[in-house]
C-alpha cells in the first residue's frame, strides 16, 4: 500500500486516484470507509459523538486497510495526530503532500463538511501537523503549485526510483520504496 497524507486541502483523494489510475491498482480514502462503517458522515460523527470517539475509529479503519489488499491509501488530515496511528505507518511507503496554510484555506476554507476547519486554531494546527507528516513520510512533496496530475507522476517517478520529493526523515532518506 502506498499512503498519502497531509493536511485538509492538500489533494490526497485527488491526486490518490490519478495515481491508481496510473498504477492500476485500487484506491481507498480512510475517511469513505469510516463513513460507510458509521453509516454517517464524518461531520455528524463529530457532532454526535465528538472528536476521539472519530479518531478510534479512524484509527481501526487505517489499521485494517493496512493489513489488507494492496493500493493507493489516502488518509484524513488528522491521521497522524495520534502517535498509535502514526506507528501504524511504519515500514510503509509514505507519501506527504505538503500544502501551505494560505493554500488549504483558498481550497477547502469554507468545507462545511470538514469540522477541524470551524476550530478558531487552524493555522496552529497546520503549523503543529507539519513536522507530524513529516517525520511520517518517506518522500515529501510540494503540493501548493502543481497539479495532481503532475504530483502523481512525481511520485510516479520517485517510486521507479527517480527524483520526485524532497526525500524526508521516515527512514530511508527519500530512496525509492516498493509500491506494495
Ligand atoms: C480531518 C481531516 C478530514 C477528516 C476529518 C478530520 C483533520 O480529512 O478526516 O474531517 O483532522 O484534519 P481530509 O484531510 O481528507 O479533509
Amino acid at each position: 500500500m502506498i499512503v498519502l497524507i497531509g493536511f485538509m486541502g492538500a489533494g490526497k483523494t485527488t491526486v490518490g486516484r490519478a495515481l491508481a489510475g496510473r498504477l492500476g491498482v485500487p484506491f481507498r480514502d480512510s475517511d469513505l470507509v469510516i463513513e460507510e462503517r458509521a453509516g454517517r458522515p464524518v461531520s455528524q460523527i463529530f457532532a454526535e459523538d465528538g472528536e476521539p470517539a472519530f479518531r478510534d475509529l479512524e484509527h481501526k479503519v487505517i489499521a485494517d486497510l493496512l493489513d489488507g489488499s494492496d493500493g493507493v491509501l489516502a488518509l484524513g488530515g488528522g491521521a497522524v495526530q495520534r502517535a498509535d496511528t502514526r506507528s501504524l505507518l511504519s515500514g510503509v511507503p509514505v507519501v506527504y503532500l505538503r500544502v501551505s496554510h494560505a493554500e488549504a484555506m483558498r481550497r477547502v476554507g469554507g468545507d462545511q463538511g470538514r469540522p477541524m476547519l470551524a476550530r478558531p486554531d487552524v493555522a496552529r494546527l497546520h503549523a503543529e501537523r507539519d513536522p507530524q507528516y513529516a517525520a511520517a513520510a518517506t518522500v515529501t512533496i510540494d503540493a501548493d503549485a502543481s497539479k495532481p496530475e503532475a504530483i502523481a507522476g512525481d511520485i510516479l517517478t520517485w517510486l521507479a526510483g527517480g527524483e520526485g520529493g524532497e526525500g524526508g526523515d521516515g527512514g530511508d532518506g527519500g530512496q525509492p520504496a516498493e509500491p506494495a
